[in-house]
């Protein structure tokens, strides 16, 4: 790649780069582990519903105002915002938002480092054949004896959180690009047999109502930030990532096709996903609402049974580690990028620093599921806490701020000139779901949600 760029770490080789890293971004656990279980928890078809819509309502205009906003700042989340609102004349104060998605990105990453961790146990476990003929009780007990350990937890969680800071210190060319060429296609593809799998055990079409069939009396406020949440989540917005990702964009690169694409294959993905898991919980009476353990207890039941099962089972293992981590780069990266920018620290130095602090962390998590698994903050355990504040509260208000900036602060000149959309009506559509629609039903659904709005 040609060293004269405009961003100090260095630009994506291409379009299609972008798009495969900004994949890697959006497709992680999020799709494969987070979605099923807590449509599990929260009812089906109403929540999945909710979750699309605020996809398409919410998501994707933030995603191309975030991705925007990064492309033209060309600097890590903070400095960005910076120059931005120097730009717009506006307050210096709007870099907060940088500071706040550096602190959202370290804190998801401590648990999101864990459960990979839990991920890379069952590549091991999938590799002695323990799946082989499972049946519900047997994999669950499988699951049940790694939470218990504390030992296992922290090694796998350390294992996956080193393999992590590596890949981010070797930089963005040499790390984040190579590792996520062939991994969607294939992910996709080996979900798209296991939904085959899903069709052959009598309980698809359950599978399809609890997903697709909406029942509104299972919802409520909950449970809508809950889904508002996991469309930050699993696009990966509302911390910095896609700015970063922005910041080392070519020019010439359309934003807008460019997010259609890869809001489009992760919620392709997690539906995959869902209509893989769903026909196997009811299959084997297993519960919908088990939670972060659904995945670890369903899909080794198909592994553990159908023909080749053992490589089926090792495959997708193997690739939801490859996909935990090219999303996990992507949640250290903007603090990283601040470190080097800022502190004028090496790279190296900058991941030792921030890979200690989320391995701390982390150890705090892993606990949280065996010794300390009845500490609770506000009734919920350790890892519930992380995850609700981060998911449902710091990046939707980390969007928020996204919107407001993107719609309201920065001048219509520079952000129609930056999106170069071909048509004016998509600017327009654009800028109209940025300035009212994604800000006001933030609004809305984070004050219902936490009981502000009655
Ligand atoms: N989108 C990733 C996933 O679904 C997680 C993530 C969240 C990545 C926030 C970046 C920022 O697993």
């Amino acid at each position: 790649m040609a060293e004269i760029t405009k961003s100090q770490h260095s630009e994506w080789s291409s379009r299609f780069a972008f798009i495969l890293a900004a994949t890697g971004s959006a497709v992680g656990l999020g799709n494969i582990w987070k979605f099923p279980y807590i449509t599990g928890e929260n009812g089906g078809g109403a929540f999945v519903l909710v979750y699309l819509l605020c996809i398409v309502a919410i998501g994707i205009p933030i995603m191309i105002a975030e991705t925007m906003l990064g492309r033209r700042g060309r600097q890590s989340p903070i400095n960005t915002m910076s120059i931005l609102a120097d730009e717009a004349k506006a307050n210096k104060n709007w870099h907060t938002v940088g500071w706040m998605g550096i602190i959202t990105g370290f804190l998801i990453l401590s648990y999101y480092s864990v459960i990979a961790g839990w991920v890379l146990s069952y590549v091991f476990k999938a590799l002695t054949g323990s799946f082989s003929g499972g049946n519900g009780e047997t994999i669950s007990a499988l699951f049940t004896d790694l939470m218990a350990s504390p030992v296992q937890q922290i090694f796998w969680h350390t294992l996956f959180l080193g393999a992590t800071m590596l890949i981010v210190a070797r930089g963005v060319q040499g790390g984040l690009e190579k590792s996520v060429r062939f991994l969607i296609p294939t992910i996709f593809v080996l979900l798209v047999l296991l939904v085959g799998y899903a069709m052959t055990t009598g309980y698809y079409q359950q599978g399809l109502d609890f997903l697709f069939k909406p029942d509104f009396s299972q919802i409520d406020s909950d449970a809508v930030l809950v889904a508002m949440g996991h469309a930050f989540f699993t696009l990966g917005l509302g911390m910095g990532a896609m700015m970063v990702y922005g910041s080392y964009l070519p020019q010439h690169v359309s934003i807008a096709k460019t997010t259609l694409i890869i809001a489009g294959a992760d919620t392709v993905i997690a539906l995959l996903a869902g209509l893989a898991i769903f026909p196997l919980v009811f299959a084997n009476g297993l519960e919908v609402s088990a939670g972060p353990g659904l995945i670890f207890q369903s899909l080794p039941l198909a592994f553990g049974n159908m023909t080749g099962g053992w490589l089926f089972g090792l495959l997708f293992f193997v690739l939801l580690f490859f996909a935990a981590l090219s999303s996990s780069i992507s949640l250290i990266e903007p603090a990283v990028a601040f470190l080097v920018e800022n502190k004028k620290i090496k790279r190296t130095t900058a991941c030792i620093v921030m890979g200690l602090m989320t391995w701390i962390l982390g150890v705090i998590v892993a606990l949280s599921f065996n010794v300390w698994s009845d500490v609770t903050f506000f009734g919920q355990g350790i890892f519930d806490l992380l995850d609700y504040i981060t998911a449902n509260l710091m990046l939707p208000i980390g969007g928020l701020c996204i919107a407001i900036f993107a719609g309201w602060i920065m001048k219509s000149k520079d952000s129609a000139h930056e999106l170069a959309m071909e048509k004016p009506q998509f600017y327009a559509l654009w800028k109209f779901l940025i300035s009212y629609i994604a800000p006001f039903a933030v609004i809305i659904v984070l004050l219902k949600g936490v009981g502000v709005l009655g």
